[in-house]
């Protein structure tokens, strides 16, 4: 096939973007992303600061621009986030009292996978819970600091009951090399999320990589979580200068683990990226295909 969905679908595969609502109104951005893409992922307007900046008052409109849009153009849709430490609204920050803090969540998680029901395949349930460098600690958040590390399972157990459909993810950053410590630590969260019937049923490995691409235990490591018995997605996915070889690295990677079930790129252009200085994506900034968008293609 001729676009990277396309081609990903030959395999059951998808592949999708990272899309914000502010620039549907750009013709090029939206030519590129309905002709190529067929997931997408809100990059911000999931994410409780704009869903609920007040507690109990919730903002569907800048989601659901996407999420209807996507919709209407047959792509699939990620939800993204519910539960992290960050873009997260200062009166969520300053609960100090765990029985209030755990109505919150849950009823945050509750509102928004009750509003999207049937709409979104896989949930970012909880976001970056891990602290970097060691491989059983819980960075701190309100979340661990005032519910304690049984947050998470909490998070995900309420997220299965509101939208028994969906796939729930946990998502994170640097855990793509099996041999970093972080790694460790979720792998034996999920591994025991499984052992005691806690639900989860997709890792997400964010991939925001340097110029060097995915570790070389990358796939190791996809194929390490999904012999858990969970799907892996890579949700972000960014080069730091694109090299072709590194894509094609990461996409086979996937390609080589059955229950790696998708890829999403974290942007279109480089100029809509978060790390647009170091024109990390597949595409230029006038939306022509860079070399890596080939090797990726090529590699589908
Ligand atoms: C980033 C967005 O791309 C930016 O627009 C925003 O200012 C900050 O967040 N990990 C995640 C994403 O899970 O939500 C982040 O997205 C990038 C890092």
């Amino acid at each position: 096939a001729s676009t990277l969905g396309a081609q990903a679908a030959q395999s059951g595969r998808y592949f999708g973007t990272a899309v914000a609502a502010g620039r549907l109104g750009d013709g090029t951005y939206t030519g590129i992303l309905d002709r190529e893409f067929n997931s997408v992922t809100p990059e911000n307007e999931m994410k409780w600061d704009t869903t609920e900046p007040s507690r109990g008052s919730f903002n569907f409109g800048p989601g659901d621009q996407i999420v209807n849009r996507a919709t209407s153009h047959g792509q699939r849709m990620r939800g993204h986030t519910l539960v992290w430490h960050s873009q997260l609204p200062g009166w969520v920050g300053s609960i100090r009292d765990a029985n209030t803090l755990r109505g919150v969540m849950n009823n945050h998680i509750t509102t928004l996978m009750n509003h999207y029901k049937g709409r979104i395949h896989s949930w970012d349930v909880v976001n970056e819970a891990f602290a970097d460098g060691s491989s059983g600690q819980l960075r701190s958040s309100v979340f661990r600091d005032v519910l304690g590390n049984g947050f998470l399972e909490q998070a995900f157990r309420t997220a299965r009951t509101a939208d028994p459909a969906a796939k729930l993810c946990y998502n994170d950053y640097n855990i793509e090399d099996w041999n970093a410590a972080k790694t460790q630590g979720v792998y034996r969260m999920v591994r025991d999320f499984k052992a005691r019937g806690v639900p989860i049923d997709c890792v997400g490995l964010q991939a925001h990589f340097g110029a060097g691409g995915p570790p070389g235990s990358f796939q190791t490591t996809l194929s390490s979580f999904a012999a858990l018995g969970v799907d892996v997605q890579i949700t972000e996915l960014d080069i730091a200068q694109a090299s072709p070889t590194a894509y094609a690295n990461t996409v086979r990677a996937c390609m080589n683990v059955t229950r790696c079930t998708g890829i999403t790129v974290w942007g279109i252009r480089d100029s809509d990226s978060w790390r647009s200085g170091e024109n990390p994506l597949l595409f230029d900034r006038n939306g022509n295909k860079k070399s890596a968008y080939n090797a990726a293609l090529t590699t589908l």
